[in-house]
C-alpha cells in the first residue's frame, strides 16, 4: 500500500511557497544575504517549530521569510519544493505566495514573481510537472493594503491565476475582502480563500456568499454545521484539505480524529494537499500516507483525492482531461 501511494499520481492544490522553506535553505539564503537567524543552527530550528494554533505558526513562518531578498532566493526556494514534487509524483501544482510578506520589507514584487515563475517554468520543460501561481491577500492587514497588492500585481497577470486569502482566519473574516475580490474577478482572476480552517463555519459561507470563491482552502470546520456539509458536496465546493498541518496547529487532537474520511464519505469534494511542508513535517506523499494509516482510506478512496483535485484545479479542460488520462493509467 505504501509503494501505491508513494506512486500515485498527485494534484496539489494547497501549498504556501514560503512554507516550504526548509531550515537547511534557510541557513544557506540567511548567510548569502548576511541575516542573523534566531536559531544556532538547523536542528534548533526545527526544534522550535512546535505550534499551538495558526497564530503560533505564522509568527514564526514570517520571520523564515526574512532570508528571501533576491530573484535567485526565490528561485532556489521554488526549485527545491519542484524537486520535492518530482519525488512524490505530483503532476500538478498550484502554488501560493504572499506578496505583502515581501513588498512590506521592501522586495519588489517584480523579484518575487520573476523568481518563483522561473522555476515553475523550468519545471514545465524539465520536469513535466505543470503549475499555475496564486497570490494571496494577507487577512491581517487592511482592505487597502489588498487594493495595493493587487495594483502591483497588474503587470504580471499573465502569471497569475487566481487570488487567495491566508494569515489569521480569527478576527479578519471573509467579507473584510469582498470588494478587492470583486476587483480581483473583473481582470480575470479566480478566487479562493482560508476559512473554516479555525474560524467557523459562518466564514465558510461568507467566502461563498461574499467573495465568490471556487474553492475553500482547509474548510474542515464545516462539520459542525451539517446543513453546510450537505450544501458543499451539493455545491460540489471542493476543500483543499492539509491534514499534517491541521494535527501540526491543533486543529485536530490527532490524525484518527480527523474528519477527512467523514468529508468524503458525505460526498463533498475533499483534496490532500501539504500546506506548509517544511514547518508541518511532510510533502504530498507524507500526507497521504498520514491520512490513509489513521483512517484506512482504501485504494478508490485515495484515487478519487487525486480525482478530485483534477476536477477542482484551475487548467483548462483539455488539461484535465490529459491529468485524469495519467491517473487513469496508474490504476
Ligand atoms: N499562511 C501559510 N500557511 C497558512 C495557513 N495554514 N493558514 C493561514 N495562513 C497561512
Ligand atoms: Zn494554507
Amino acid at each position: 500500500m505504501e509503494d501505491f501511494i508513494r506512486k500515485l499520481p498527485k494534484v496539489e492544490l494547497h501549498l504556501h511557497i514560503e512554507g516550504s522553506l526548509e531550515p537547511e535553505l534557510m541557513f544557506t539564503l540567511a548567510e548569502r544575504n548576511n541575516i542573523s537567524l534566531p536559531y544556532a543552527s538547523v536542528e534548533e530550528a526545527r526544534n522550535a517549530y512546535q505550534f499551538t494554533d495558526l497564530q503560533s505558526f505564522l509568527d514564526i513562518y514570517y520571520q523564515g521569510a526574512n532570508v528571501l531578498q533576491t530573484k535567485q532566493d526565490f528561485f532556489d526556494l521554488t526549485w527545491a519544493y519542484l524537486l520535492r514534487c518530482q519525488e512524490d509524483n505530483v503532476i500538478h501544482t498550484e502554488i501560493f505566495f504572499d506578496p505583502q510578506t515581501h513588498t512590506q520589507r521592501g522586495i519588489p514584487f517584480a523579484t518575487v514573481v520573476a523568481g518563483i515563475s522561473d522555476a515553475l517554468e523550468k519545471a514545465e520543460k524539465e520536469l513535466g510537472i505543470s503549475s499555475l501561481l496564486i497570490m494571496c491577500f494577507l487577512r491581517h492587514l487592511s482592505e487597502q493594503d489588498a487594493f495595493d497588492t493587487l495594483e502591483q500585481a497588474k503587470p504580471h497577470l499573465d502569471k497569475i491565476v487566481a487570488v487567495g486569502l491566508d494569515s489569521s482566519e480569527l478576527g479578519h473574516p471573509p467579507e473584510k475582502f469582498s470588494r478587492v475580490f470583486s476587483a480581483s474577478r473583473q481582470l480575470g482572476l479566480r478566487c479562493v480563500a482560508h476559512a473554516g480552517e479555525e474560524g467557523p463555519p459562518a466564514n465558510i459561507r461568507s467566502a461563498i456568499d461574499d467573495l465568490h470563491v471556487e474553492r475553500i482552502d482547509h474548510g474542515v470546520k464545516c462539520a459542525s454545521d451539517r446543513k453546510l456539509v450537505d450544501e458543499l458536496a451539493r455545491m460540489k465546493m471542493p476543500l483543499t484539505v492539509c491534514p499534517l498541518s491541521n494535527i501540526k496547529l491543533c486543529v485536530f487532537s490527532s490524525m484518527e480524529q480527523h474528519n477527512f474520511l467523514y468529508l468524503l464519505k458525505k460526498g463533498v469534494c475533499v483534496t490532500i494537499n501539504s500546506d506548509d511542508p517544511a514547518f508541518f513535517g511532510g510533502y504530498m506523499t507524507d500526507n497521504f500516507l498520514a491520512v490513509h494509516k489513521a483512517l484506512n482510506l482504501t485504494r478508490p478512496q485515495l484515487v478519487q483525492c487525486t480525482m478530485n483535485a483534477i476536477e477542482a484545479c484551475f487548467l483548462n479542460q483539455k488539461n484535465k482531461k490529459n491529468l485524469l488520462k495519467i491517473v487513469e493509467s496508474y490504476y
